[in-house]
C-alpha cells in the first residue's frame, strides 16, 4: 500500500512515500515491512538562527512554501508524478506541536485526500517518534517482531516522556518532565554559551571532544606520568586538567525521586549561576570563557543531563519488566545517551535506537506510524473534517 506521509509540527517541513506491507498481531508478531519510495526535507534552521529558537509564524509560512515544492519532488522521485491517484492512504501530523504549523500540513493534505479520493490518517507526531526505530532512509525495511511489554524514551526539544505499551500501540505515560524537555534544555544551555542554535548537536560535539581529552589526560596521569609529555600532547598545563575535574558540579535534579518524571529546569539554571560566577557579566559574561572552559561546562551539563535520563530509564525498565526499549526523538542522536543506555539494558532487554537521520523530525516516522494506525483501526479513518491540529496531543 502506498503512502504519502506529511510532518509540519515544527520547522522541519517533510514529505515521503513509502510501499508498506504486512500485519502485526496484539502480542508483537509482524509481518511488517516497507520501502522507501521518497523522503525529503526541508530544514529551516537558518531561517530561525537570528531568533535563537524557532519562531512560529516564519515556520507557517515556510511551511507553505515548501509542501507544494516538496510534494513535485517526491512524486517525481517515486515514479509517481503521472497517475491521477498516486498514493492509496495520506497520513499527516495533527500533533503535538505548533498548532500554526501543524494547521498547514493538515490542510494540505486534506485537499489532496479529497483530490485523489484516498483516506486521510492523522497521526501522533510521538507515536511517529516511536516507529520512527523501524525506519530507514532508503530502501526496503523490516518491522521485527516487538517483545512486550515495550518502553520508550523519548527526548525531543518539546518533550522528554517514559511511556509504557503493555499492548501494542496502547500507551502509558509513566513519566515527564515537569518543566523544560531535555532538548529544550541542551539548546538554552548552548545558547548560554554563546553557540547556534539548535544547540544540541553542538553541546555534545564539545562534550564528546572534552571526554576524549579528559580521559588522555587521566591515562597519562596514571602511567609513567610526564609533564613534557603531557604538555606537548595536549598543549595545557596538568594542573589545570587535574583542578577541572573537580571543579565543575552540576545537579542531577530528581535523580532519586521515587518516580521516573525529570525536571532539566534547575540544571539550565545552575549551567547559568555557573557562567555568571566564572565570566561575571560585568566583565564582559561568556564571551570572556576560553573555549576549553566552555567545553568543559558542555560536558559536566550533558554528563548530569545523560545520568538522569538513563537513571530513569534503568529503574523503569526494571518496575514494569520492559523486554524492549525504545529512545527516540531528536537527542536519541546523541551518542553519549546510546553508550550509556546501552550499559544499563543488558542482553535481555532489545534496544532500538533511530537509524541516523531519522532522530529528528521527519515524515518516514509518520508514515509508518500511518500504517500501522490504519490496519490497527481495521482501515477505519475519521472524516476529513474532523481532523483538527491539536497542540498539546498526548499518547494514550
Ligand atoms: O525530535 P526533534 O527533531 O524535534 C522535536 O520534536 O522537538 O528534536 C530536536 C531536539 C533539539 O532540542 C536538538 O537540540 C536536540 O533534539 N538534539 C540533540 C542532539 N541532536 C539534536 N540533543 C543532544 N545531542 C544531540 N546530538
Ligand atoms: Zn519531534
Amino acid at each position: 500500500m502506498k503512502i504519502l506521509s506529511l510532518e509540519t509540527s515544527c520547522d522541519d517541513t517533510c514529505i515521503s512515500i513509502l510501499d508498506m506491507h504486512g500485519s502485526f498481531s496484539a502480542r508483537g508478531g509482524s509481518t511488517l515491512g516497507g520501502k522507501v519510495l521518497a523522503n525529503n526535507s526541508n530544514s529551516q534552521i537558518n531561517i530561525h538562527i537570528p531568533y535563537g529558537g524557532v519562531y512560529p509564524v516564519l515556520a507557517k509560512r515556510e511551511h507553505i512554501k515548501n509542501l507544494p515544492i516538496l510534494l513535485q519532488e517526491s512524486l517525481k522521485q517515486a515514479k509517481l508524478d503521472k497517475k491521477e491517484k498516486p498514493v492509496d492512504a495520506i497520513a499527516v501530523t495533527y500533533g503535538p506541536g505548533l498548532e500554526m504549523c501543524l494547521w498547514v500540513g493538515i490542510v494540505f493534505a486534506q485537499d489532496l485526500a479529497k483530490k485523489w479520493g484516498v483516506p486521510l490518517i492523522p497521526v501522533n507526531h510521538m507515536e511517529g517518534h516511536i516507529f520512527s526505530v523501524f525506519g530507514k532512509n532508503k530502501g526496503k525495511f523490516k518491522i521485527p517482531k516487538i517483545k512486550l511489554p515495550i518502553l520508550s524514551l523519548l527526548v525531543s526539544g518539546g518533550h522528554t516522556q517514559l511511556v509504557l505499551a503493555k499492548k501494542l500501540m496502547q500507551y502509558e505515560i509513566v513519566g515527564e518532565t515537569l518543566d523544560d524537555a531535555v532538548g529544550e534544555a541542551f539548546d538554552k544551555v548552548a545558547r548560554m554559551l554563546d553557540l547556534p542554535y539548535p544547540g544540541g548537536p553542538q553541546i555534545s560535539k564539545l562534550a564528546e571532544e572534552e571526554r576524549a581529552r579528559e580521559k588522555e589526560n587521566q591515562t597519562l596521569q596514571g602511567h609513567n606520568f610526564s609533564t613534557e609529555k603531557f604538555i606537548q600532547s595536549s598543549g595545557r598545563r596538568p594542573a589545570e586538567s587535574l583542578q577541572s575535574l573537580f571543579s565543575f558540579s552540576l545537579p542531577r535534579p530528581m535523580l532519586h525521586s521515587k518516580n521516573f518524571d525529570f525536571s532539566f529546569s534547575g540544571l539550565k539554571t545552575a549551567v547559568l549561576y555557573l557562567i555568571r560566577k566564572l565570566a561575571p557579566p560585568e566583565i564582559g559574561g561568556v564571551k570572556q570563557l576560553d573555549e576549553e572552559t566552555k567545553s568543559k561546562i558542555a560536558l559536566e551539563f550533558e554528563n548530569a543531563a545523560i545520568e538522569c535520563l538513563v537513571s530513569k530509564t534503568q529503574k523503569a525498565i526494571e518496575k514494569y519488566g520492559a523486554k524492549t526499549l525504545i529512545v527516540a526523538g531528536g537527542v536519541a542522536a546523541n551518542k553519549y545517551l546510546k553508550s550509556e543506555i546501552k550499559k544499563v539494558t543488558g542482553r535481555k532487554i532489545k534496544l532500538f535506537f533511530p537509524a541516523q537521520g531519522l532522530a529528528g523530525d521527519n515524515s518516514l516516522m509518520i508514515g509508518i506510524a500511518g500504517y500501522l494506525n490504519y490496519i490497527k483501526n481495521k482501515k477505519k479513518v475519521p472524516k476529513l473534517n474532523k481532523i483538527k491540529a491539536t497542540g498539546n496531543l498526548r499518547l494514550k
